[in-house]
């Protein structure tokens, strides 16, 4: 969930650099909860629980419920933080990489990690595994990519991971404008989604919301077609 609840003045926020953003949340992985972590640091826990519970029935949603226990798909969850999304959709049957750039987060996920899971410390333009994905996620990861250029390039690198009929899911807010919010966080327009979903020969399906409270959240969902 996005934190846009305590903006400044967007127009004077000056943003942290990629690098300053990496160290922003090693930190935060490191000092704070299992949840307001990778959640909504203004939550406490349990608000958090709720939060989390809440987008997981979105993923199912997203994704679908049918697995093959047999042949789980498989999926990346890109940037992963401490890989509560990660080990749910595992416990789904599916088999799971979580990458994400914090080693502190990674280092978490690695010790709590189960069957079907694997873990990498990897931005999302430089992960290159040797197979394609039938689902990639990326949640609450993409507008906390200050700079445009690194947000566009994570994208269209994820869009070269799936498989032809796959399904791609990205957070943002359902929202017509682009908007900083504070120095860590730029929402996208659904324009400019679609817009790269589309060049990348993917179909945008619709925009699953969280409906958590007023949370504007959701995930852009499309498939890829060619
Ligand atoms: C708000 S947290 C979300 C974590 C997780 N998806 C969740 O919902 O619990 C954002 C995560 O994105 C990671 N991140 C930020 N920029 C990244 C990048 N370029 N590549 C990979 N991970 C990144 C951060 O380290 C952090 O763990």
């Amino acid at each position: 969930m996005s934190e846009q609840s305590s903006v400044g003045d967007s127009a004077a926020t000056q943003t942290l650099s990629a690098a300053q953003s990496r160290v922003y949340w090693d930190r935060r992985h490191a000092t704070t909860g299992a949840l307001a972590s990778g959640g909504n640091i203004g939550f406490d826990e349990p608000t958090n629980a709720m939060l989390y519970a809440v987008r997981a029935a979105r993923l199912v949603t997203a994704l679908g419920p049918g697995t093959d226990p047999g042949a789980g798909r498989r999926v990346l969850d890109a940037g992963c933080g401490k890989g509560y999304y990660t080990r749910l959709l595992a416990e789904f049957g599916h088999r799971v990489d979580g990458i994400d750039t914090s080693a502190h987060a990674i280092g978490e996920c690695r010790a709590l990690a189960g069957p079907r899971q694997s873990y990498h410390v990897s931005a999302l333009t430089d992960w290159s595994p040797p197979y394609l994905y039938d689902a990639i996620v990326s949640i609450d990861v993409l507008y906390h990519l200050m700079d445009d250029a690194e947000w566009e390039a994570s994208i269209r690198h994820l869009a070269t991971l799936v498989r032809l009929g796959g399904r791609i899911g990205l957070v943002d807010h359902d929202r017509d404008e682009d908007r900083v919010w504070r120095d860590y966080q730029k929402t996208r327009s659904n324009g400019r989604y679609r817009e790269v979903l589309e060049s990348c020969g993917f179909a945008v399906i619709g925009f699953i919301r969280n409906d958590f409270t007023d949370d504007p959240s959701g995930m852009h969902l499309a498939v890829r077609v060619s």
